[in-house]
């Protein structure tokens, strides 16, 4: 069958592309459903955007090509799609919004707009091969009969990452992109918690407590929650982006005030507890028990110095942590790295020596960090490419 444009993967990008793009437009997708991870995100609420997304808050090899797409498209268009079809929604926190209700209300809102441009839409359908023409790419498919072939003048790969693959996540739009000679940089998982060996953590898991997570020069304040494999939450989220395997972890348990003071103010009222008792007044009390045993801390905080105490504050503002590794692509909520930028154009996610072939959302070596960007990024993209179209 013959189209103007076969869009391969109906997640955020595709849907978002196919709802722009003119002409008789295809979106194929080997899921049961549309929109798969829209649905489960922000625990069935999906954090749809950030009101404060900007280029800062992305990941890749090439820092400024994100700039074009968000800002040509921006959190604020979004938000005015999400209002034109009447979804109640909320910040949670840090610029945040999560619909009130349902993320199936977004996917149902873009299916809704790639109805009125009459784009269609096959779900259950496996891609065997793409190949090109010279003038046309050719998508097999493994249906029967006349929707078993499809061809089109623009193919767009949309098909995201790696990341959970029991969601039928694959690396197909990698294989595609490799097939016709764009360059993939490196995937690993990303926005994932980390692991340690020995179960270091078991004791304390569902603990949680705000700290400042520093890796490879980039911190975040957030929260920290200890698990039964190792460190998750927020933060550790964040900072797995920028963590390389074999790096350690700093982690400032006291990101909002100096513990020096309030141990040495504490000498005065509590200097005869024990320290490790102290302590646990200022942190989790799990916390507290971990920090004494790992240095050691003996006696009562009167027989403490000033030096003693500086030097037991320097491990609780910088106590280095090594990961053995992170959780992988198994929970992993982003695959960073993938279709290297320098071959798209930034304007419209064509490649640069495929005219015809574009590549959108995940897919692409742009990742964003935790709180709504990496659906900004989908919706970015998915409209440069669809109007590009
Ligand atoms: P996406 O993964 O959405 O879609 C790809 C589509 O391609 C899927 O429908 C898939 O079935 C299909 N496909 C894959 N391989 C195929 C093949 N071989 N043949 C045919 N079809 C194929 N982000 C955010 O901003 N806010 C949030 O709240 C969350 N929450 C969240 C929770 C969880 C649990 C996860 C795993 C991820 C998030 N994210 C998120 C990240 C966000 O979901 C993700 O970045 C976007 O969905 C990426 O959109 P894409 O369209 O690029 O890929």
């Amino acid at each position: 069958m013959q189209f103007d444009t076969i869009i391969l993967g109906a997640g955020a990008a595709g849907l978002m592309c196919a709802a722009h793009s003119g002409g008789r437009t295809v979106v194929l997708d080997h899921a049961k459903a549309a929109g798969e991870k829209i649905r489960i995100s922000g625990g069935g609420r999906c954090n749809f955007t950030n009101m404060y997304a900007g280029p800062d808050n992305f990941v890749s090899t090439n820092p400024h090509f994100c700039k074009s797409a968000l800002k040509r498209y921006t959190q604020w268009d979004f938000i005015d799609l999400i209002a034109r079809y009447g979804i109640a929604y909320h910040e949670k926190t840090l610029g945040q919004l999560f619909c009130d209700k349902s993320a199936k209300d977004v996917v149902a809102m873009l299916l809704s707009e790639m109805d009125k441009v009459g784009a269609q839409l096959r779900l259950n359908t496996h891609i065997k091969s793409i190949s090109h023409t010279g003038t046309e790419f050719v998508v097999e498919t493994e249906a029967h009969g006349a929707n078993k072939t499809l061809t089109a003048a623009n193919l767009v790969l949309a098909t995201g990452g790696k990341s959970i693959p029991k969601m039928g996540a694959t690396g197909l739009a990698y294989d595609i992109a490799r097939q016709f000679g764009l360059p993939v940089i490196d995937t690993r998982a990303g926005l994932v918690p980390f692991t340690f060996s020995d179960g270091q953590f078991t004791a304390l898991a569902g603990t949680a407590l705000p700290v400042r997570a520093t890796a490879n020069g980039q911190s975040f304040d957030e929260a920290m929650l200890f698990t039964h494999r190792g460190l998750s939450g927020p933060a550790m989220l964040q900072i797995s982006s920028y963590w390389q395997q074999g790096q350690p972890i700093a982690i400032n348990l006291f990101p909002d005030s100096d513990p020096f003071d309030a141990l040495r103010s504490r000498r005065q009222t509590d200097g005869r507890r024990y320290l490790s008792t102290v302590l646990g007044y200022l942190l989790p009390a799990k916390v507290a028990d971990l920090i004494a045993t790992d240095l050691k801390l003996t006696g009562n905080l009167a027989d403490q110095s000033d030096i003693a105490l500086r030097a037991i504050c320097d491990h609780l503002t910088n106590w280095t942590l090594h990961p053995t590794g992170t959780e992988g692509y198994r929970t992993a909520e982003v695959t960073l790295g993938g279709i290297d930028t320098d071959a798209l154009s930034s304007k419209t996610m064509e490649a640069k020596s495929v005219p015809g072939l574009y590549a959108i959302g995940e897919a692409v070596d742009v990742t964003g960090w935790l709180g709504g960007f990496n659906f900004q990024w989908a919706w970015s993209s998915g409209w440069a490419a669809g109007t590009a179209i």
